[in-house]
């Protein structure tokens, strides 16, 4: 059965609005927690535009369910990880202008400085996953490079209508990607742009282990309330 991870850089993006203080993270955290969601991740990018540094203190001091970071390679942000030690540490890559995480990590051209953020983080006990393409020789340089864990890019399967010949081309490209992340004993996790509509195909993938989702539960909680968001989610993850 997948677990849900639950992204809450939303609640902060909007936090970060005022400056205020409120919504509060580490209240959202805790309904993530009370609604049976199995993870929360946040995304500590370079630019802080939505988590600080001081949620990321505070979400490990309080949680009791699995955190999941969410990090460049940048130098500084590394050190921090290896100091805060969450569970679980998920390399991206990052640019400052994107408005959200575009593309998987190149890992080719990052090859030496991935290899050794995954060593050193492992070192600190962390659980390493890359996020990447679904695309199999992203999948085994993953795999030579030490990660315990892959994340698939569904950001591009997410763009495409349920239904249409192009969705299902995406799809495929996961399934592939997906039974090579198996077959070379690294865990499996999905996720980007999952939303209500599209993720049941994602989540009944063999073997998938956690799905990461954040914007559309975040924006769904505007209607009906982030414990009811979450809970509606959980039900089409947990299948
Ligand atoms: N997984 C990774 C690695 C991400 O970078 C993001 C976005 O921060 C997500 C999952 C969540 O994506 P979304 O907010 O579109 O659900």
């Amino acid at each position: 059965m997948p677990k849900l991870g639950v992204n809450i850089d939303h609640i902060a993006t909007l936090r970060q609005q005022r400056k205020i203080g409120y919504p509060s993270i580490i209240e959202a955290a805790k309904i993530v927690e009370s609604c049976g969601a199995h993870q929360v991740t946040v995304h500590l990018r370079e630019d802080r535009r939505h988590i600080q540094d001081e949620d990321v203190l505070q979400l490990k001091k309080i949680l009791k369910i699995p955190f999941n970071l969410e990090m460049s390679l940048n130098n500084e942000i590394v050190e921090f990880a290896l100091k805060v030690k969450p569970d679980e540490v998920c390399i991206v890559p990052e640019r400052r202008q994107e408005l959200t995480t575009e593309g998987g990590l190149d890992l080719e051209k990052n090859y030496k400085r991935v290899k050794s953020v995954v060593s050193q983080l492992k070192q600190r006990g962390i659980i390493v996953s890359l996020f990447i393409e679904p695309e199999i020789k992203s999948v085994l340089l993953a795999k030579e490079l030490g990660a315990d864990a892959v994340e698939l890019h569904t950001g591009r399967y997410s763009l495409c209508k349920v239904g249409t010949k192009k969705f299902y081309f995406e799809l495929n490209r996961i399934k592939k990607a997906s039974k090579i992340v198996i077959e070379q004993g690294l865990i499996l996790n999905a996720g980007h742009g999952l939303d209500y509509n599209n993720v049941k195909y994602i989540s009944i993938i063999k073997g998938m282990n956690t799905l990461n989702i954040g914007f559309s539960i975040v924006a769904r909680a505007v209607f009906v309330g982030l414990e009811k968001a979450i809970k509606e989610m959980l039900k089409l993850v947990t299948v």
